[in-house]
């Protein structure tokens, strides 16, 4: 047996592991290793066979020495931060010299790698390499599937009976050395409030809300994990929200443990929690949500300069920190440009963070104003981390195709100008576990195992982006060909894989409601989620920003005569999402006679690809059925009367995608627990209710209900039979009368469906009656509008109605309509009942009355109040301006939602 010899200076636990894990893969793969301190340039020749030396350049007298002497000549750059130079050396001697010491781990990853390939020292390497991206890393949550009892979501202390994974080292250490095997340099850990559950803050002893003995397992855990993964080169993260006090603190001070503005006693006790945790915890990264409780911008602005930056530099103080730790500002619920411009102004270190597609995964062309706001954030000369989130989309099925996530890496660095990765485990409410059912020895799969190529292909990409196609095919191939036990296999799983990988990205951006929590994609969408979007509050921005060009489905329909279409329309999506979903199951199914090894986990690949081409399948034939209804609704007479035998074929193709999806709940009763892994009323689509409608099987029977209402309405219109719809008066846009707002950072906009609502969110009108068609309305700051009201002075050309709008809900964030019980002025200039009902809708808000006042010729000085309102239009007064609720019956009748209900 040969024996190498394995060098480096000790005192350094990067270069031991290091060590260790060349030890470790030389002897598996026959050699004796041996590990020493370092010999000097003229004597490690005399040591007998190969010998391997690591070190950090400039921190090493043996890698200074061979510099100094020619003997190391770094021909392809010097290697820098986490990067490293392997070289044979004369005299049998291998170095890896590092750009530091996580480089020279990695340059040990990278030989131990090669080891393993070859299964023996190469005889000649000259190879230098170096991380793309600063940071790349996975987020897990100590979060669960549903809210516990008596609190709200996000807000789950640390303790052994909700999170036992956490608690459990060997399984920690299986994961961190397969985030070093993937060259990881971060781990973000999310929590709502974690500082409850790992500090003592001694002015409220009642904020610790774990016992004594959790507070001690936690702190320990902690530190063990921070010192592991520092072993490893990887910095722990923690990831809070904002404003959430620990519940026994809110109850001592008669609060609410989710607070929306800063109060000082809420804000003293985080800026100490915040100090203590950075001084007891110094290694540990902290990452900002300013949000989701924290409303208003300059609140959250506040709040970060005033009480958290304060904090951490308490805390550094307390440390005896001399340099700022990075702070992570994620923008979510806040505009982090605005944040950033104050607080670069007293804090250095600050790193920022959006989401990729918001929360899903969609496309690799992203565009819109997601691509405004990351170029913003990535135009800052600071690093800036892409966040893979949720990918509420793939769930619950396995996911892996490197050519789109490379390009969706690609586009982070070129189009986003990020420089971190932050990726979501595909089931994240259930880390650490898959919701695979379990086999037969009743043991749960973990995701880093199943997933393992998820984590993977972001990593090797956020390492390096540009890596050749060609190659890349070959090197995933092998991968799987040496999972599944032959290359065959290795091929035409490596096909299922990218062809599966194409389906549900293309299915959410053309079709879904949101790119977000909000939908379970996996188990389908109702018909008038496909036919009458408007009514779901759909996400723009999954259309406008999360996808590439292309047309949503009512566009699509209304622009068919005219037969000009532009970008990815509903029927182009709808062939590729059929042909990729056929192409993966075909390929899957090849593979079946070339698999030696894995087979109970190429029987569930299998499964998957199944299941996701039946999803996918199931999908397309209710496109189509759409597509027909949404003919039929576009070619009626006002009195809902047309062509049925569109309706005849658009039942044909609901029945077949109701087919394939008891296919599909059949399979997945066999396969999966859930498909969801968030399981609270939070997800809404198809159905409210995650955790009653968690699984195809739950929604089969209100599919099945569907189609047989859709059934027995078309019977009876065959019949001659159909809704009344109220007598037809003509409905016209109104003649507006042109104005001017003189108030500065409000301006006027055309009240048309895509066009944002506000100056400082992104929420976007989604739909207005016909009446509302012409107006031009008013952009403001919402965040302004809900914390102080928005003045705004106008200019109208003429006398006019101003049209207000106000949204129908009860909250103190919303501006309430005027009442004569509070105030004798209320109807000085009318307006006190609304003249329309649910005649704008803007995306995540509730739908809104108009109301019409009345005001003359010139400039005026509109105040009515605090919270969020909209002025929808100026028109002209001579006119009717009271749209009747038979007007908004009819409009509802003919949106023809009624086909697919009892
Ligand atoms: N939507 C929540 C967030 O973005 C949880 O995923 O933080």
């Amino acid at each position: 047996m040969e024996q190498v010899t394995i060098m480096f200076a000790p005192g350094n636990k990067r270069l031991a592991l290091a060590a260790q894990r060349l030890a470790a893969t030389l002897e598996a793969a026959g050699y004796q290793a041996r590990i020493q301190p370092p010999a000097d340039v003229e004597s490690y020749r005399a040591i007998p066979g190969p010998k391997l030396h690591l070190g950090v350049r400039g921190q090493d007298a043996l890698l200074d020495a061979m510099e100094a002497n020619d003997l190391l000549i770094y021909h392809n750059g010097v290697p820098a931060r986490e990067g490293f130079y392997i070289a044979t050396c004369a005299g049998d001697l291998t170095v890896i010299s590092g750009g530091d010491d996580t480089g020279a781990l990695y340059g040990a990853v990278e030989l131990c790698e090669r080891i393993q390939a070859s299964g023996a020292i190469p005889r000649e390497i000259a190879f230098a390499d170096a991380p793309a991206f600063t940071l790349r890393g996975p987020a897990i949550g100590l979060q669960k599937t549903t809210i516990d009892p008596g609190r709200k979501t996000y807000e789950y202390p640390i303790t052994p009976d909700r999170f036992p994974w956490f608690y459990d080292k060997a399984l920690w250490l299986k994961f961190l050395d397969n985030l070093v095997d993937m060259r990881c340099n971060v781990l973000y850990i999310w929590q709502g409030h974690p500082f409850s559950s790992l500090v003592k803050v001694a002015d409220y002893p009642e904020a610790l809300e774990v016992t004594e003995e959790e507070y001690q397992l936690n702190r320990e855990v902690f530190r063990w994990l921070t010192d592991e993964a520092d072993r490893r080169g990887i910095w722990v993260v923690l990831k809070f929200y904002n404003i959430h006090i620990p519940v026994p603190f809110a109850k001592h001070h008669g609060l609410d443990a989710l607070q929306t503005f800063p109060l000082p006693v809420t804000a003293d006790y985080t800026r100490k929690a915040i100090a203590k945790f950075v001084e007891d915890f110094p290694h540990i990264g902290l990452m900002v949500c300013l949000g989701e409780a924290l409303s208003g911008l300059q609140n959250q602005i506040d709040w970060f300069c005033d009480t958290i930056l304060p904090g951490i530099k308490d805390g550094m103080a307390t440390a005896g920190l001399t340099e700022e730790p990075p702070v992570i500002l994620r923008g979510h619920h806040t505009d982090p440009v605005a944040v950033i411009e104050r607080a670069k102004k007293i804090y250095d270190n600050l790193y920022t963070m959006w989401k990729y597609n918001g929360e899903g995964l969609t496309t690799w062309q992203p565009r819109g104003n997601w691509t405004k706001t990351h170029r913003k954030l990535g135009d800052l000369d600071s690093t800036h981390i892409i966040n893979v989130h949720i990918v509420a989309d793939l769930e619950p099925f396995r996911y892996g195709s490197p050519s789109f996530i490379q390009k969706c890496v690609q586009a982070s660095v070129h189009r986003y100008g990020a420089n971190g990765l932050h990726l979501y485990p595909l089931f994240y409410w259930d880390w650490p576990y898959s919701p695979d059912k379990v086999g037969e020895d009743g043991a749960r799969l973990l995701q880093i195992d199943r997933d393992w190529m998820w984590f993977e292909t972001w990593m090797r990409y956020a390492w390096n982006p540009q890596r050749d196609e060609v190659l890349e095919r070959t090197y995933w191939a092998r991968r799987l060909g040496e999972r599944f036990g032959s290359p065959e296999a290795g091929n035409l799983l490596l096909d299922a894989y990218e062809a599966s990988g194409e389906c549900a990205p293309r299915i959410l951006r053309r079709f879904g409601i949101t790119e977000g929590n909000r939908q379970t994609m996996s188990l389908g969408m109702y018909m008038t989620q496909l036919t009458n979007a408007g009514r779901y509050m759909p996400n723009m921005d999954l259309w406008l920003s999360c996808a590439p060009q292309g047309e949503r489905l009512d566009e699509y329909i209304r622009k068919e005569e005219e037969g000009k279409h532009i970008g990815e329309t509903p029927a182009d999506a709808i062939i590729e999402i059929e042909h990729y979903a056929q192409k993966a199951l075909a390929a899957a199914r090849a593979a079946m006679p070339y698999v030696r090894a894995a087979g109970e986990e190429f029987r569930r690949t299998l499964t998957d690809m199944e299941a996701i081409a039946l999803m996918s399948l199931s999908y397309v034939a209710k496109v189509r059925t759409a597509m027909d209804v949404m003919r039929y609704r576009r070619d009626m007479a006002p009195d809902m009367r047309g062509d049925l035998a569109l309706l005849h074929r658009a039942k044909e193709h609901l029945y077949q995608s109701l087919q394939l999806y008891r296919e599909l709940a059949a399979l997945t009763a066999e396969t999966y627990d859930w498909a969801n892994s968030m399981q609270t009323p939070q997800r809404r689509i198809p159905e409210p209710n995650g955790f009653i409608h968690g699984h195809w099987t739950a929604m089969l029977p209100l599919y099945e209900q569907e189609y047989t209402n859709f059934a027995l309405h078309l019977a009876r219109m065959e019949q001659g039979f159909f809704p009344a719809v109220a007598k037809e008066t003509s409905r016209r846009p109104l003649r507006t009368v042109p104005y001017a707002v003189l108030t500065e950072g409000c301006e006027l906009f055309a009240l048309s469906s895509g066009e944002s609502a506000y100056s400082d969110i992104s929420k976007q009108v989604q739909s207005t009656i016909v009446e509302l068609r012409d107006c031009q309305a008013v952009r403001i700051s919402e965040s302004q509008a809900a914390k102080g009201g928005a003045a705004i002075e106008i200019e109208l050309a003429e006398d006019a109605k101003v049209l207000i709008g106000y949204f129908m809900d009860k909250s103190k964030r919303y501006l309430q309509p005027p009442t004569l019980e509070t105030d004798t002025h209320a109807n000085d200039r009318g307006g006190l009942e609304p003249v329309m009902r649910s005649a704008v809708k803007v995306s995540f808000s509730p739908p809104v009355n108009v109301h019409a006042l009345d005001y003359p010729k010139g400039r005026h000085t509109l105040y009515p109040g605090s919270g969020v309102y909209m002025i929808v239009g100026a028109v002209e007064p001579d006119q009717n301006v009271v749209v009747s609720d038979a007007e908004m019956e009819n409009e509802k009748l003919r949106a023809l939602d009624w086909l697919f209900e009892s």
